[in-house]
């Protein structure tokens, strides 16, 4: 794919900062959108704005029907079925929900949670709190000094029988992808339901969920081209079934009185309230862009990059780069001698260059690191070399400026 021929799409891109063209480098933190987004989006309010499931007229008939669409497109995306889709705000969300509901049901006292030290905050807090309120262990595959998870230590962890296993498909500070149909194999050897947190994965490469055989799958639309407010959770529908729903109020009900109620049939059993309609429509027309371009491509256009970066930081002789440098996607974490990466942002962003720094959501692996913080860029569709090129012409300045 040429990345030249996709950046017309995203009006974002023309505009400056600091008087200097916009160069994006922080889409693992959220992506930028194309006008096909925003259009559909706005064609959604101009056209169609009425609340879903629910009246009879003819409006309220379009809307749902675009919303259910998307749900298809989605689902088919990952190559799941639609009822194996639940819409939740973000990621984050969507792994609440399996904590409050699949974990807090599954995990008893002194029962084991298995995680990895690679997590985001989003799929490390709510299980750690899980272990807390409900006395039991979270147990944690370590990550190697490459950067990758310790594969012969996840079989012994995963031999004592976790009551679940998260974790992530790639990581946000590294980039690192990790063997998560291996990893989901090994689980089902020992019957350990998986999790996969695959928020990095989804918008940059192909995923699909039956291939993989996890038991859950969560991401969020805003980094792969689609609004904020809206993520996905994919659920086996065996045990989308057998949960207990997270939410009660309007729309995940079937029948309803003074006393009882009993739940609606899947997916909507999960979507309590009004839900992201709009935004669930604008993910769809995400998915459509991207299938458009091809997954395959957007990975080898991505891990291209990857190369091409990491060979011009390699040239700086003060660059410390984090992570494995192989099996690595789309994600660099690195520091400038010991300038903090706060301070090099800094420079950097006078240089109308967007990039990110501090903990990224992982503290805990970070502190593995050994450093306070460090700077990321991130990569998608629309970067170019010459991107790249610009950050690192940034980054020679800002050794000049603190002198190194
Ligand atoms: C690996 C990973 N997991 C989870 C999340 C949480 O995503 P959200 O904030 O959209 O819920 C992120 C966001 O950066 C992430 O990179």
């Amino acid at each position: 794919m040429a990345a030249i021929d996709v950046r017309k799409d995203f009006p974002i891109l023309k505009r400056k900062v600091h008087e200097k063209k916009l160069i994006y480098l922080d889409s693992a933190a959220t992506s930028q959108k194309p006008i096909q987004v925003i259009n559909t989006i706005t064609d959604f309010y101009k056209n169609y704005n009425t609340n879903i499931h629910r009246a009879l007229h003819t409006l309220s008939d379009e809307a749902t029907t675009l919303y259910e669409t998307a749900r298809k497109k989605i689902a088919s995306f990952i190559n799941a079925n639609p009822e194996e889709i639940i819409f939740t705000k973000n990621a984050t969300e969507g792994l609440n929900l399996l904590a409050f509901t699949f974990g807090k049901d599954r995990v008893k006292e002194n029962d084991i949670i298995l995680v990895t030290e690679m997590e985001h905050h989003s799929n490390l807090v709510p299980w750690q709190q899980l272990a807390k309120q409900q006395k039991a262990k979270l147990s944690f595959i370590p990550v190697t000094a490459e950067g990758k998870l310790d594969l012969e230590t996840a079989e012994n962890l995963l031999k004592q029988k976790p009551k679940l296993f998260a974790f992530t498909h790639v990581s946000n500070v590294l980039g690192t992808i990790n063997p998560a149909k291996q990893l989901i194999e090994l689980a089902k050897k020992y019957n350990v339901p998986t999790i996969l947190d695959a928020s990095q994965s989804v918008p940059h490469m192909p995923v699909d969920v039956r291939d993989l055989d996890c038991d859950f799958l969560v991401f969020s639309g805003h980094k792969m081209l689609g609004p904020t407010g809206i993520g996905v959770l994919y659920g086996k529908k065996q045990h989308l079934q057998n949960m207990n729903p997270f939410l009660t109020g309007g729309d995940m009900i079937k029948e309803v009185s003074y006393t009882e109620t009993s739940w609606n049939d899947l997916p909507w059993k999960f979507e309590a309230g009004t839900p992201p309609i709009a935004e669930v429509i604008g993910l769809g027309a995400a998915v459509d862009y991207l299938q458009k371009i091809g997954m395959k491509s957007i990975q080898d256009h991505e891990q291209e990059l990857t190369a091409y970066a990491l060979e011009q930081l390699q040239k700086i002789k003060q660059v410390k780069i984090y992570g494995s440098q192989q099996e690595q996607i789309g994600v660099i974490a690195f520091n400038l001698a010991d300038i903090h990466a706060h301070d090099l942002a800094t420079v950097v962003d006078e240089e109308g260059i967007a990039i990110r720094s501090g903990h990224h959501c992982a503290q805990p692996l970070v502190e593995k690191l050994g450093v306070p913080a460090t700077a990321r860029m991130s990569f998608y569709i629309y970067t170019t070399k010459k991107d790249i090129d610009k950050a690192i012409k940034a980054i020679k300045k800002a050794k000049k400026v603190f002198k190194l």
